[in-house]
């Protein structure tokens, strides 16, 4: 995952200035390593390293160049340690092209032996270097640069944002998903994965959408086209970000920005799963004597999730645990032959990482889960599974929540079907699943974050409440009470629906607010509905969270999520309930992105 950004000078003027301000303006996408190429004696020239770009300047004295075109890029390892062979741009065995992407490239392994295969010399762990062998490959059968780069992103599969720099001085970029930006201003034309890194550099601009790619002449001619060649026509619209929004990229807060980064995210998930390591992740699974998943926070809900995927998908019942009390209760008696799946997004939480250490030790293999493979926890673990959601600054779990479901979703998946399919077919059917997750949630992201917006009017002055659900749904309740505790410092429990009656609705009056999520589980949702008129006549003021539209209640606020397959659907509920713990802080002026007493990464002495 990474942020690029390409700048030309259509008068010969120096744009590596321009580049290094807009790359720092995107470092929120990543920053373990940085790296610019420009074109030199009819080569491409190329400095990178494991620093941020500021850095990168310092070391390599890049203040004392001049460059009229340039491509640069930040980076944030998901595939391959943060070192500077891993880092972008990357070049082709004769320096012909710089590449440099956003994403992850699902076939990877595949075009990887085709390329060692035809003596390419590939030198990086990176799944973009291949993009560069893979054009160079059409450049030398004879194709003009354009169309070798549109022939070599059309073999791509998973989710790719790639800019091209030819040693001719023309560029290409290409997009599977994600939007790219372009931007004109005076005589510069810039691209960009970002929309604020624009920012004072340019007066109009565009975007290309899933599908499109844009070329550059060596003249600075600018054309569109789509992936089938066909030319597209695009019009500029006025460029007129605020100031104040350029560090979180046209959002309030990076908190909704995160939020609104889950479909991409998911997808990022998805295709970064190495088929040889979820292989082994998944026997290990099915072979061990007991399984155990440790986590803390928002990362025990989402393995509380895991335990229904599991157990319904491949029959196999694991022991769902907070690693703050795995070692109290569980801890001595594990041994060889059990197994551990440890989830932590930071992968330095401290509960987890010595809970996975401690049971290594007494010969349990440990899987790690990770957003951060250049942490301990991956260190610690025998294998681990990377969550691939890029960097999360806010310090409520978001985005990196919704992809470890996705990442949980597919890893049951495999266990369930490891013996009668390979890795590979189990992973394309999981990436059409994903697809569609991902248009839906796309769809669907605007009307419920303004549903949101309405519902949480009617609970923002609640001093508590309850969030309620049953079955699958239920560790959402948890993980819903958790993010309106921490982001908008509203008291709120999570409770399972049938116990509502045995106790909790004692203390429900109109200061106490109830949110329901709707149950997938036909009999439970039904019977949740009476619970909700109960409710309502206490006079708790009342959210329901429904995938279904049969309820025709008006004294209700309502929230539609976009329905799904049953697997998805904690998805699609966990970015409503985000939402709405957002939408709450910001009507209470809480610093959503820095709640108070509380860091993105717990470590306890
Ligand atoms: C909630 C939150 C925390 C973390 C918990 C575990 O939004 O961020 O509850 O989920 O501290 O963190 P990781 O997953 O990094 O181990």
């Amino acid at each position: 995952m990474g942020g690029f950004i390409f700048i030309r000078s259509n008068k010969n003027i120096d744009v590596l200035p321009l580049a290094k301000l807009a790359l720092s303006r995107m470092e929120f996408r990543g920053k373990d390593c940085s790296g610019i190429a420009w074109i030199e004696n009819s080569r491409v020239g190329i400095v990178k390293d494991s620093c941020p770009i500021s850095e990168l300047f310092t070391r390599y004295s890049l203040s004392d160049m001049r460059m009229s075109v340039v491509l640069g890029h930040t980076r944030y390892s998901t595939h391959g340690k943060a070192d500077s062979r891993n880092a972008h741009p990357h070049t082709d065995c004769e320096q012909v092209v710089a590449v440099a992407g956003d994403g992850a490239i699902r076939n990877y392994e595949e075009l990887y032996a085709e390329l060692v295969d035809r003596d390419h010399r590939v030198v990086s762990k990176s799944d973009f270097e291949l993009v560069a062998h893979l054009v160079e490959d059409y450049v030398r059968g004879g194709l003009s640069y354009a169309r070798a780069f549109a022939e070599a992103v059309a073999r791509l599969e998973g989710i790719v944002a790639i800019a091209a720099l030819f040693r001719d001085g023309s560029a290409a970029i290409y997009t599977s998903h994600q939007p790219v930006y372009v931007g004109l201003g005076g005589d510069v034309v810039v691209v960009s994965s970002t929309l604020s890194s624009l920012y004072s550099m340019v007066s109009e601009y565009t975007s290309i959408e899933a599908g499109e790619l844009i070329f550059i002449s060596s003249e600075g001619k600018i054309g569109f086209a789509g992936i089938d060649g066909n030319t597209i026509t695009k019009s500029f619209l006025v460029y007129n970000l605020k100031e104040s929004l350029v560090d979180v990229d046209g959002f309030p807060h990076h908190m909704m920005r995160e939020i609104y980064e889950a479909p991409y995210s998911i997808l990022r998930t998805a295709s970064a799963v190495q088929a040889r390591y979820l292989e082994l992740a998944s026997k290990i699974a099915l072979k061990s004597n007991r399984f155990f998943v440790i986590a803390n926070g928002t990362s025990l809900h989402a393995g509380f999730v895991f335990s229904y995927y599991l157990s319904e998908l491949a029959g196999k019942v694991p022991v769902v645990v907070s690693a703050s009390e795995f070692p109290l209760y569980y801890l001595e008696s594990v041994g060889v032959g059990d197994a551990v799946l440890a989830i932590s997004q930071s992968g330095e939480t401290s509960e987890v990482v010595r809970s996975a250490y401690e049971a290594r030790l007494r010969g349990a293999t440990v899987i790690g889960v990770t957003n951060n493979i250049n942490s301990r926890l991956t260190r610690f673990s025998n294998i681990y599974l990377s969550i691939a959601a890029g960097p999360e600054l806010a310090v409520p779990a978001t985005k990196t929540f919704t992809s470890t479901l996705t990442l949980l979703y597919i890893l049951a998946r495999s266990v369930s079907e490891i013996a009668s399919k390979p890795t590979s077919e189990i992973l394309s059917e999981v990436w059409r699943e994903v697809e569609e997750v991902y248009r839906v949630l796309l769809g669907n992201l605007d009307r419920v974050r303004l549903e949101v917006e309405e519902a949480s009017k009617s609970i923002a002055n609640c001093s508590s409440g309850y969030v309620v659900s049953r079955g699958i749904t239920y560790p959402l309740a948890l993980e819903g009470a958790l993010k309106i505790k921490e982001a908008a410092y509203i008291h709120a429990e999570g409770v399972e629906g049938g116990e509502l009656r045995h106790g909790p609705i004692a203390i429900l009056d109109r200061n106490m607010f109830t949110i329901f999520i709707e149950p997938l589980e036909r009999g439970a949702a039904s019977d949740m509905l009476k619970v909700v008129e109960e409710v309502l006549d206490y006079g708790s003021p009342t959210v329901l969270i429904s995938h279904t539209s049969n309820d025709e209640k008006t004294s209700l606020a309502k929230v539609r999520v976009p329905s799904l397959k049953r697997h998805f659907m904690p998805i699609s509920i966990a970015v409503a309930i985000q939402l709405l713990a957002y939408s709450l802080a910001v009507r209470k002026g809480v610093d959503v992105d820095k709640p108070r007493r509380l860091s993105k990464v717990v470590r306890t002495q």
